[in-house]
């Protein structure tokens, strides 16, 4: 285990909080469909990446030696599996406002299902597959780096308060991000484990070839549902035809106008960090400040009360 995770003396817990949105407008950012639309490619996206994080972390426990990390991967599967259902609520309300999104789901679906124990159909042997198994939680660590990123963004812009967007979606944006910040080492941990103490400068090689498919690919899936949510929407005119260009660079416009979406560019300048030998998510984001949020979360708070009773 990286020596970094023990200062963290701490237990993942799945919060099993609900969301409606049936008073949520369609802009959910007011008067800010760009930011909207950008957003909400999280919806589509995400539940279909996360369901494939924890079925390969199932797969990947009977290998786990380290009770602490266990212990960690466990929690992170009981958290992400509940961040893809809250998000399959809130695809329910893009379907009620018109929104065609089950064509990109299925397709989104299908490429996953090509990265499953099987590769493309491939039968492997147990080695192989066991090898296939670390770039998987590799792929995983990637993916989980920005989802850190985005998480540290929003714990410290506060981006979707002060009456700029809607209560509710704010809330399921803010727990959801919150939470990735807290659980931001496991896959980098279990992926290290994996590939063995031994195997380090492996490991950081192969970890650079992953993040050199998984940033192009991740950018190019989030500006692709932007754009399939922006063409159904009259109100999204003047962006429904930008370019992937164009629409990156109108993420740090946005992001020094309103501070309602991440730049692109500072998602891309952190990969500085991922390219050290020393990298670790634990210096990426603070567990204390996420769990400062998610005890002001109305979802959360809803839940501790309901425990209570
Ligand atoms: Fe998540
Ligand atoms: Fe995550």
């Amino acid at each position: 285990m990286h020596p970094q995770q023990r200062l963290e003396n701490h237990t993942l817990n799945q919060r099993r909080v609900q969301f409606d949105f049936s008073q949520t407008p369609e802009h959910w950012i007011y008067d800010n469909p760009f930011a909207t639309h950008l957003i909400n490619a999280v919806h589509l996206i995400l539940p279909v990446g996360e369901l494939w994080m924890c079925r390969s972390f199932n797969e990947a426990l009977p290998y786990v030696t380290d009770e602490k990390l266990r212990s960690d991967v466990k929690g992170f599967v009981h958290q992400e599996a509940h961040h893809a259902s809250a998000h399959k609520v809130a695809q329910d309300y893009l379907r009620y406002y018109g929104y065609e999104i089950d064509e990109f789901i299925a397709s989104l679906d299908l490429i996953f299902k090509q990265l499953n124990t099987a590769p493309f159909g491939l039968a492997l042997a147990k080695n192989q597959e066991y090898r296939w198994l670390t770039i998987r939680v590799g792929i995983a660590a990637a993916i989980e780096h920005f989802t850190t990123m985005l998480g540290t963004w929003c714990l410290d812009d506060k981006p979707w308060q002060n009456k700029t967007a809607d209560a509710m979606m704010s809330d399921l944006m803010t727990w959801h991000l919150a939470e990735e910040v807290e659980h931001r080492s496991v896959a980098f941990d279990l992926y290290m484990h994996l590939c063995g103490e031994n195997n380090k400068a492996f490991a950081y090689l192969q970890r650079q070839t992953i993040m050199l498919a998984v940033a192009p690919l991740f950018t190019f899936a989030i500006y692709n549902c932007f754009k399939k949510l922006a063409q159904q929407d009259q109100h999204a005119h003047p962006y429904k035809n930008y370019g992937l260009i164009r629409a990156l660079g109108h993420t740090a416009i946005e992001n020094a106008r309103s501070k309602q979406v991440p730049s692109f560019f500072s998602m891309i300048f952190s990969l500085r960090h991922w390219v050290k030998t020393s990298y670790h998510p634990y210096h990426e984001g603070d567990t204390n400040k996420a769990l400062q949020v998610l005890s002001h979360s109305p979802a959360v708070k809803a839940l501790t009360k309901l425990r209570a009773c």
